[in-house]
């Protein structure tokens, strides 16, 4: 713990620490420490003298203020399924909120619902769901991800391009400030036209500037029916193109597009058991669509005409509607697969980028002709949201040679080039994964001068001790 008065003062810090919480609101105990300083690819391990697990705002308050009278900087975290090592301790007093996973209220008249930063996403999900409305962030890690996480980190997902990310979910905030203090901005309002919009600060802001504990979350109609289909084309602008019909020909409701290379197919069929191509073929490309829809009746035939008209069109080679429950599961957990089997396959160079979605194809054309330029063995594993211009562009080293070897060394000339290239093209170097520790430095080389210093008197003005998970984004 970062406190020069001594062990004295350290000692008086745990003790007031532990009555403060109770037995179960503190440990020291190496054991239930160690998955809460490690990340889930095991890339970074890090430590903390102590975890902090608060049951209640009230609690969280009453640790953030003992952390602020003894000078010492806090990790807060949730899931710790992040990407970018914003949530790892290094020396830090780690404050987790799961216990913190109460549903506070649901309004479904407002549709609203309250809950607690602990929540999982899944259970947000069902919540949304038993009483009769839609939570619709969707993503890989739902089962692990906690509320407060995924508004610390804006979470992106699957669902982006029809309801927005996190950012556009949330209706109201409650955080505990890094001096303790509490502020309650749990309003369930879609008209607040008061001044700075505050919850906005804390959404993505990675827990640089307090600890959110609660969120006041937006709910949505549950569509009646959702179509899914299973496409292989040609290229990515086939994709770009095939996305604007889609989004013409439904009138807005396409939920999910996302672009999987022939090679992330290859990884999947290898490494996930019980996958089976929807759709064979030897096209470079495959884009799953959704269409969530009010009503069943024309659904099919929607989808059907879409399809018949794009296949006439010469957009796509192939497709494969889902004709079951069953079957839409079965595409979804392909494209939900590929992290996985990407790890399995070894080591990748990552890349959470954007470009206007009109520039999609550029993007990828260009990037994998300098990649490949630059080093002709590398793999490039290329998917992602195409409809929010957010392609996950991943590189792994050529065969034989050492990952590590390659992400320290080659791997940095790699990135620094698909980096650039997005820049040029107006772009975002971390369209959904955040900025953590990975990406700090990178950002401060990539913003304005301007854009850098308003960041930092944000930063000042809430946490002007800088004791709010230092060294992750400024
Ligand atoms: C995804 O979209 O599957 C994730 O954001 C990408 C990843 O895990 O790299
Ligand atoms: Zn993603």
């Amino acid at each position: 713990m970062a406190d020069d008065r001594g062990p004295a003062r350290t000692a008086e810090f745990m003790a007031r620490l532990s009555e403060a919480l109770g037995p179960k609101g503190v440990s020291t105990d190496p054991l239930e420490i160690a998955p809460h300083v490690q990340d889930w690819r095991g890339r970074w391990t890090g430590s903390t003298p102590v975890l902090v697990k608060p049951a209640s705002t009230e609690e969280a308050a009453k640790a953030m203020t003992l952390c602020a009278e003894y000078g010492l900087a806090v990790t807060p975290q949730g899931g710790n399924s992040g990407m970018v090592n914003g949530s790892i301790p290094y020396g830090e007093v780690l404050i987790s909120l799961k216990r913190m996973n109460r549903v506070r209220e649901v309004d479904t008249l407002n549709d609203a619902m309250t809950l607690e930063a602990g929540v999982i996403l899944t259970r947000a999900q069902e919540v949304a769901e038993e009483n009769g409305r839609l939570f619709p962030l969707s993503l890989g890690a739902e089962g692990v991800a906690t509320i407060g996480g995924l508004i610390s980190t804006n979470a992106g997902g699957v669902a982006v391009l029809r309801y927005g990310m996190m950012r556009d979910l949330v209706l109201g905030i409650e955080a505990v400030l890094p001096d303790g203090r509490v502020w309650n901005g749990l309003r369930g309002l879609r008209k607040d036209n008061t001044g700075y919009d505050l919850k906005q600060l804390f959404i993505g802001a990675e827990g640089t500037l307090g600890l959110v504990t609660a969120a006041t979350l937006k709910l949505f109609p549950k569509p009646a029916v959702k179509e899914t289909a299973w496409v292989t084309l040609a290229s990515p602008q086939n994709a770009v193109e095939l996305l604007a019909r889609a989004k013409a020909a439904s009138g807005g409701a396409v939920t999910g597009f996302e672009i999987v290379s022939h090679f992330c197919m290859d990884l999947v069929l290898k490494h996930i058991p019980d996958v089976r191509d929807p759709a064979p073929s030897q096209a470079p490309w495959r884009v799953l669509i959704e269409l969530s829809l009010p009503r069943p009746e024309g659904a099919h035939d929607m989808m059907e005409g879409l399809l018949a008209d794009a296949l006439e069109a010469g957009l796509i080679e192939d497709a494969a509607i889902a004709e079951s429950e069953g079957q839409k599961a079965a595409m979804w957990k392909i494209r939900e697969s590929i992290p996985i089997a990407e790890r399995a396959h070894g080591k990748a160079l990552k890349h959470d980028v954007s470009v206007p979605v009109s520039r999609v194809h550029e993007f990828i054309e260009q990037a994998s002709a300098m990649v490949k330029s630059m080093n002709p063995g590398v793999d490039i594993i290329a998917f992602g949201h195409v409809g929010d211009g957010n392609i996950h562009y991943n590189l792994t080293p050529p065969p034989g040679v050492d990952a590590d070897r390659f992400l320290e060394g080659e791997g940095l000339k790699l990135s620094a080039a698909v980096h650039d290239l997005i820049w040029r093209l107006n772009g975002s170097i971390s369209a959904e994964h955040g900025i953590g520790k990975l990406k700090r430095d990178e950002l401060a080389t990539r913003k304005s001068a301007v854009e850098m210093e308003m960041m930092r008197a944000v930063k000042r003005a809430l946490d002007p001790e800088n004791r709010m998970n230092p060294g992750r984004v400024l």
